[in-house]
């Protein structure tokens, strides 16, 4: 069982600290917060309150810090997640994931990697050094329909792939930053489109800002991939939830599958075959909330270090993470320059 405590117990810190306590190949041992009411909190929390299928339910054995590298020293977990927000929900996650490392930690960081592709560049590149695991919670990906999309296209199912078209939009009122929605919520659905599309060569983006709001809230990205395939991705911070809120569709010269909410169904369409193939989300032993998609990803995680999987063979990695934001800070460049921009490599 792999010893793991949590930095940054916001809502998000919380729910990985819940998952932990959950999944049989973790033991949660400690959280920490710079808000000491927060980290009280939540060792309150999951000390008094365990989850009823909590292999470690009520034995009071997490403890809260204040400070990480306290709470490292002293427990010397083999694992860290880095659930920190800051500006642009990604400024804070860089000096406690450089921590978490330093004390020789596995980590699975929340997305954005990071506001800013330098200190993203530096974190996957210690991990590397020091050969460690270092994941993105990149949960959209980890969902039974996107493993049976993924399936279907690694048996050849849709041909010579060609083209690639995807969306997602909630409702997020906060105006922190001129490119918040690009950078904060975009890591998910760039990352959708590398998991089956591969890398992303050039983009072309436009935005508009809905009304009241000072930030491009609403975006539309072209994007061409290193394998020629062609893609569209379009993202809103404008739109209240209820319905279907994310959708991804690609297709080659023999098939096409659309992905609704990346969870709920998936469907294959063969090319010049009526018969069409459907998975739908079943009432019992299917995924039951989006939770669910944050308990598969770090399962994944937990298994991957715990059968000594090397560091570039991680499913969602570090490297995937700022891939995705290389992407995005291209379309930002486009965006500013109403330009095409070349990824960096
Ligand atoms: N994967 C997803 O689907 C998903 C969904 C929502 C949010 N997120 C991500 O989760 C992260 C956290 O979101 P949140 O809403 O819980 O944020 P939050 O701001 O409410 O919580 C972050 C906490 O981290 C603490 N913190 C910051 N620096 C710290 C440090 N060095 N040491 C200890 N504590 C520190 C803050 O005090 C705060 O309590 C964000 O990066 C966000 O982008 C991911």
């Amino acid at each position: 069982m792999l010893r793991v405590c949590v930095i940054g117990m916001g809502p998000i810190g919380n729910r990985h600290a819940d998952i932990y306590c959950e999944d049989a190949l973790s033991e949660l041992v400690g959280v920490c917060d710079v808000i000491p009411q927060r980290a009280d909190a939540a060792a309150q929390r999951l000390v008094e309150d365990p989850r009823g299928s909590s292999p470690q339910g009520g034995k009071g054995k997490v403890r809260a810090f204040y400070d990480a590298g306290e709470m490292l020293a002293e427990l010397k977990p083999d694992l860290c997640s880095v659930t920190t927000g800051g500006y642009e929900y990604g400024s804070d996650h860089f000096t406690p994931t450089m921590q978490a490392l330093e004390a020789g930690c596995h980590v699975l960081g929340e997305k954005p990697i990071s506001n800013e592709i330098s200190q993203a560049e530096m974190m996957v590149a210690r991990a590397r050094e020091k050969a460690l695991c270092y994941g993105i919670n990149l949960n959209h990906r980890f969902t039974p329909a996107a493993r049976l999309a993924k399936q279907w296209q690694d048996e050849g199912r849709l041909g010579h792939l060609l083209f690639i078209n995807m969306s997602m939009w909630i409702m997020n009122p906060a105006e922190s930053s001129p490119y918040y929605h690009i950078k904060a919520l975009h890591p998910h659905t760039v990352d959708v489109m590398r998991h089956f599309c591969g890398d992303v060569e050039a983009v072309q983006c436009f935005a508009t800002k809905a009304p009241g709001r000072s930030i491009w809230s609403t975006a539309q990205f072209n994007l061409r991939f290193k394998n020629g395939v062609v893609g569209s991705l379009t993202g809103s911070y404008d739109i209240e939830r209820g319905h279907p809120m994310e959708r991804c569709e690609v297709a080659g010269t023999k098939g096409r599958f659309v992905i609704e909410d990346m969870w709920r169904e998936a469907t294959l369409y063969p090319a010049g075959n009526l018969e069409k193939t459907v998975y739908t989300n079943p009432v019992f032993g299917g995924m039951r909330d989006f939770t669910d998609t944050f308990r598969n990803r770090i399962h994944r995680f937990l298994e991957q270090v715990s059968q000594g999987a090397s560091p570039d063979e991680i499913d969602g990695s570090g490297a995937d993470g700022l891939a995705a934001q290389k992407v995005l800070a291209a379309a930002i460049e486009s965006l500013e320059t109403e330009t095409v921009v070349y990824v960096q490599p």
